[in-house]
């Protein structure tokens, strides 16, 4: 990766990998795109255009005029927005993967795709599941997610695209907040932790779902797109995870630094069945043998650096 697009900017990922990438590859060789722009690193620390992820020509154009090699495709509505508005987030998150496909092929760049936990479904095995295995998901999200994963497929076989993929678990970061995912509980308990002390879940205790800490999922972004290909045996999406975890656990983890902290439970309907639909934990072998997948941070050392840094 020498210059590299990335779209979705300003989403929970896009918000602290395009600042990542900058500090490795340099300001100017990382262009942010975004559907709209807000003040911040993002917008200010290098690059900006404005970029709706369906506006194919707009996109290519983009990718032609800045010379770019990489296009690290973030652009997304979560699990649980999703189920408000399954069209939208169709449209947007299968048509914007499809269109940005389409529109690195015309330019032969590499491709980067974020897939999920999401592109499992109720009939995967849920326990240590394989990297190849049944993906029926029941959210359009999900639907959206192995649609992806097909095209990433469909585009390396038929054109020899340079794509590469991640399933991402949820995501715990300090910099943004999620908006609108299953997952979103994990980050939020630590906030609710420092401000008031208690949390109240919408996710059920017993329910796992595997998780990483942020700069894990950074530092795996980086590490895939400069692996050697001649070793990607899969170019659709590889299972990644650094821990699993149920409400009970992280909330026993967040007690070890906050003794007084107490969980309690007010369980959502919609993303609990999600999270039920979702594997409990994945294998990620495949990931560690094919390019190195190394997480450092497990649950209770990601714990006290989220509540040392989350501000009140
Ligand atoms: N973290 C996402 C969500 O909960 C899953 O990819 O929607």
């Amino acid at each position: 990766m020498k210059r590299i697009i990335v779209t979705g900017s300003n989403g929970q990922i896009g918000v602290e990998l395009t600042p990542h990438l900058r500090k490795i590859y340099g300001d100017k060789n990382v262009l942010a795109t975004a559907r709209r722009k807000v003040p911040g690193t993002v917008s200010e620390g290098g690059p900006f255009e404005l970029l709706e992820v369906r506006d194919g020509k707009t996109f290519s154009e983009l990718i032609r005029s800045f010379k770019a090699d990489t296009v690290i495709h973030l652009a997304g509505i979560l699990s649980a927005k999703g189920e408000a508005d399954p069209q939208g987030s169709w449209d947007i998150n299968a048509g914007g993967c499809f269109t940005a496909l389409e529109c690195t092929r015309e330019n032969g760049a590499a491709f980067f795709f974020p897939s999920s936990i999401a592109a499992f479904g109720p009939s995967t095995p849920a326990d240590n599941t394989p990297q190849d295995t049944i993906q029926r998901p029941t959210t359009i999200y999900g639907v959206a997610k192995v649609t992806g994963e097909l095209l990433c497929d469909y585009y390396h076989l038929k054109f020899g695209l340079d794509t590469r993929g991640l399933r991402f678990p949820g995501l715990i970061s300090y910099e943004a907040l999620p908006g609108g995912g299953t997952t979103d509980y994990a980050v939020h308990i630590y906030y609710e932790a420092v401000s008031k002390g208690k949390y109240t879940s919408y996710i059920a205790p017993g329910t796992q779902m595997d998780m990483m800490y942020m700069p894990d999922a950074l530092n795996s972004v980086v590490k895939l797109m400069e692996a050697d290909p001649a070793r990607l045996e899969h170019r659709n999406a590889y299972n990644i995870s650094a821990m699993s975890f149920d409400p009970g656990q992280i909330a026993a983890s967040i007690k070890k630094v906050i003794p007084s902290f107490e969980i309690s439970y007010d369980v959502d309907p919609v993303r609990q069945g999600i999270a039920e639909s979702w594997p409990n934990s994945l294998d990620c072998t495949a990931a560690k043998k094919e390019w190195g997948f190394a997480p450092v941070y497990g649950l209770d050392r990601m714990t006290e650096d989220m509540l040392k840094r989350v501000k009140k």
